[in-house]
């Protein structure tokens, strides 16, 4: 989505530095994840939507990770300009160190790497507004507790923004936040931040304080108040992790529904990660998406499956607990229950794996099928095979991995141990319980169990008498 701003040039900071003390973690706060990325991802995302001049990414705690982060994901991050803030000083700090980066006469926009539920939109609305005054996006909460108020005078114009810590009680009574989105053109900025004290409790520069430096100064500020509060929340801890995390799933299952995907309950879905799919598709309860997930049309995904970076054919059935990771499938292929395909798992049209089977790096053919308690890994079936309970390829010689071969219509009896490389001819038939090492021709049996022998005669062991 683009939401490309007419207020050009634009510069957004966005703040990443803290440590998240709250969180009780190793890792820097906005790497945690949420939807299956880290928070940074979510906001990122948010603010190059705005197609900004620059975005200053200002880090500090956990910067190694950070960056090695930004580096795994291509340029997925857009123009970034990094900015180190080795002490941890406080917000109006933090923003201050990108100012001698900024474009001349730019709008300043400024974004919390833990406030990740964030729209463009709401983002832009703030930006668009603040070519000659000040923009802080406001929202009003029940539980204000830990946010910076928002006073206002008799007149209802902001005054001031009071920190948590700083409040008085009749302040900490005020419902209206601090979201932490300000926009505010740099010229006026600057200076602000320049002039800031850390004369508070915390020791902290607040970014928040230019707000009652701009009343001073006479400039205009405006809280534009957010309709949707749940967006605007901050996460500092695991609690509000889970919290956003419920929000941002809500989002994912309304947009899937809206685009005509049924689901049995979309409070019971995670998706962590792409989703696309055709019509009528449906999705039962406790399923899993994540990566790239690609449905067609009238797919049907039964309860607790845990599908990664798959692709289903139109009328593909995956039936109950199956787990789906690097498949791609062709139409009307059947799955599960309890089925594991891992990656490189490739079925054609009308293939069947069933129950208790582990399929990998397996090209099955059209209409074969594997129905019961198999192992099928570094194989390739041709079409409307049958592979029988309990067949084992034997891929792995406990240094390498081989290749078996299994022509079109063959029949594998079960209880087959199939040891790789080696090839079944089409329309061979193997007997059960056979170890087949060498190559079975087309068109036979071909039996390697031991024969059945009986002992006519024969007396069953009695118990020695005392
Ligand atoms: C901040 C706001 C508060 C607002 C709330 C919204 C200030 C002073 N307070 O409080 O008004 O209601 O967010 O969620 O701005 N950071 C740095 N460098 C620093 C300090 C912080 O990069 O020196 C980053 C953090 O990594 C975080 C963000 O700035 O992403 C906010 O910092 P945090 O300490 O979480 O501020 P809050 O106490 O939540
Ligand atoms: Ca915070």
């Amino acid at each position: 989505m683009n939401h490309a701003i007419s207020v050009a040039p634009l510069d957004v900071v966005v703040l990443a530095a803290g440590k998240g003390t709250r969180m009780r973690s190793a890792h820097p706060k906005v790497l945690q994840p949420l939807g299956g990325e880290p928070m940074l991802a979510h906001v990122l995302r948010a603010v190059v939507a705005l197609t900004p001049q620059q975005v200053h990414l200002v880090v500090g705690h956990g910067q190694a990770e950070v960056r090695e982060w930004a580096a795994s994901q291509g340029d997925m991050t857009g123009p970034v300009t990094w900015v180190e803030q080795t002490e941890q000083l406080g917000t109006g700090h933090a923003v201050r160190l990108s100012a001698k980066a900024w474009t001349p006469g730019s709008v300043v926009l400024v974004a919390y790497g833990d406030v990740p539920l964030i729209t463009p939109a709401t983002l832009a609305s703030a930006a668009e507004a603040a070519r000659s005054q000040v923009v802080i996006i406001t929202a009003k909460v029940a539980e204000p507790s830990g946010y910076g108020r928002i006073v206002r005078d008799a007149s209802g114009q902001v005054s001031a923004i009071v920190e948590h810590a700083d409040a008085t009680p009749a302040q900490q009574a005020i419902k209206e936040i601090n979201t932490g989105v300000i926009a505010a053109p740099a010229d006026w900025l600057g200076p602000w931040l320049d002039a800031l004290q850390n004369d508070n409790p915390k020791g902290e520069y607040y970014l928040t304080d230019v707000i009652a430096m701009a009343v001073v100064e006479g400039r205009p500020v405006t809280g534009l108040c957010a309709a949707d509060a749940a967006e605007l929340e901050g996460v500092n801890d695991r609690v509000q992790l889970a919290k956003a995390e419920r929000q941002l799933q809500s989002r994912r299952a309304t947009a899937l529904m809206r685009a005509g995907v049924t689901l049995a309950d979309p409070a019971r879905l995670d998706v962590r990660g792409g989703v696309q799919a055709g019509q009528d598709v449906s999705i039962d309860v406790g399923c899993i998406l994540e990566g790239r997930v690609v449905l067609g049309n009238k797919v049907r995904i039964g309860p607790y499956c845990h599908l990664r970076d798959v692709e289903l054919g139109d009328g593909a059935v995956i039936e109950s607990h199956s787990v789906l990771e690097g498949v791609v499938t062709a139409a009307h292929v059947h799955v599960g229950p309890f089925a594991r395909l891992r990656p490189g798992t490739r079925l054609a049209t009308g293939a069947k794996v069933g129950n208790f089977v582990e399929t990998k790096k397996a090209i099955v053919g059209a209409g074969s099928k594997i129905n019961h308690l198999s192992y099928v890994g570094d194989a390739e079936l041709g079409a409307d095979v049958n592979v029988g309970a309990g067949t084992i390829t034997c891929n792995y010689d406990g240094a390498n991995k081989h290749l078996t071969r299994i022509g079109d219509r063959a029949f594998i009896g079960s209880n087959s141990a199939l040891v790789a490389p080696v090839e079944i001819g089409a329309d061979a038939t193997i007997g059960a319980g056979s170890v087949i090492a060498k190559p079975a021709p087309a068109g036979q049996l071909t039996v390697s169990r031991s024969k059945q022998i009986s002992l006519p005669g024969w007396q069953r062991p009695t118990p020695r008498k005392a």
